[in-house]
């Protein structure tokens, strides 16, 4: 099954790509800062403050640069790359881009917006790495004359409001996803480097552990704020492990050729980061999906089979397009519900709240 997804062409469309505020698109949030002024990270401080030394240490500030060789293989490798796997290319690379930037851009606003000094320094950090991260990936957008307007996109993309609760769960989840995004990726072509079509990959390693450290900078905040991971609050930590698993499992299947030419498969790809994410997240949540019940796996597949026929509805268009939009959109809610509803794994919260980048 294929999905139907307009051309990247010219920075305008790239621009129009990144505004976009789809279900499935990277959001840009704003929060409750004087919420996050009051977070108070007293009982964890000894690896709090570890923490922070390692953020000072910057032991990536030097890794964001490109070398001579960058822009050559990227003439010689990439420019043999059939032009339907660049438009997947492409589209990753401005998904990523607008993700790395909306951390960028959350984390300096909270900075720019609370006294409390822990989460002042913590944030100043974050918006640190992100800033390097979005920059690096734009570099890659502008070799083919795509490269994003940040400023611009930063003042005219809506904003979504969350709680900082939500910003805990989502951000902490999607620092984590990330990490083991980037790593699966990278220790894939770190066996098969005849399968590295672009240059970037290369940069995935080093790259990653900036994001194991943001989500290990949440899941202290949320370990020292212990009622955030449990009561009613497991029904938020379901939600959003759903929504972030789901939105990246839909979002992957819309890109076959993309992990197909690194010698991945979107369906295995997305498993084995579903496992990486469900073992670091037991840090902190006590509950996590159940990946290998087939009823979860057929629910991931019907989301993306719906998600197929709600872009062929809008690119309809009419009445009729709106209305298959709808009945399309109402199944897919059906059936997140019905995902929502199956049984999880629970356990214990461990006594050491931090992880290793180990895999
Ligand atoms: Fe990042
Ligand atoms: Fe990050």
């Amino acid at each position: 099954m294929e999905a139907v997804t307009p051309m990247i062409a010219s920075p305008e469309e790239a621009a129009r790509k990144a505004k976009e505020n789809t279900l499935l698109s990277p959001r840009f949030y704003t929060t409750d800062f004087a919420a996050m002024d009051r977070i108070d990270v007293a009982p964890i401080r000894a690896e709090w403050d570890a923490m922070m030394a390692e953020y000072e240490g910057d032991n990536n500030h030097d890794h964001f640069q490109r070398t001579p060789e960058f822009a050559e293989e990227v003439a010689q490798r990439f420019s043999q790359v059939p032009p339907e796997l660049r438009q997947e290319f492409l589209d990753f690379l401005i998904t990523s881009v607008t993700s790395e930037f909306s951390g960028c851009i959350l984390y300096n606003e909270i900075q720019k917006n609370v006294t409390n000094p822990d989460i002042k320094a913590l944030m100043r950090f974050m918006a640190r790495d992100e800033s390097r991260h979005a920059g690096f990936i734009n570099q890659s957008l502008k070799d083919f004359g795509l490269g994003l307007d940040l400023g611009g996109l930063k003042r005219t993309k809506a904003y979504t409001y969350f709680k900082p609760k939500y910003i805990f769960y989502a951000t902490y989840l999607s620092e984590k996803i990330g990490y083991a995004r980037y790593i699966t990726i990278f220790r894939q072509l770190e066996r098969h480097p005849d399968k590295r079509f672009h240059p970037i990959f290369r940069w995935f390693e080093r790259w990653c552990n900036d994001e194991f450290r943001h989500g290990e900078s949440f899941a202290l905040i949320m370990r020292a704020n212990p009622h955030l991971l449990r009561g009613g609050n497991l029904l938020w930590i379901r939600f959003f492990l759903l929504a972030v698993y789901a939105t990246m499992y839909v979002r992957d299947h819309t890109r076959p050729m993309l992990h197909h030419a690194m010698g991945l498969e979107s369906t295995d790809y997305d498993y084995r980061v579903f496992a990486i994410t469900n073992e670091i997240s037991k840090q902190v949540f006590p509950i996590t999906l159940d990946i290998d019940n087939p009823t979860f796996r057929a629910g991931m597949d019907r989301l993306f089979r719906i998600q197929t026929r709600i872009n062929e509805a809008k690119a309809q268009g009419g009445l009729l397009g709106k209305l298959r939009q709808g009945i399309w959109a109402v199944a897919g809610a059906a059936t997140f519900a019905r995902l929502y509803a199956l049984p999880v794994h629970r356990h214990q919260l461990p006594a050491q709240m931090r992880v290793a980048p180990a895999w």
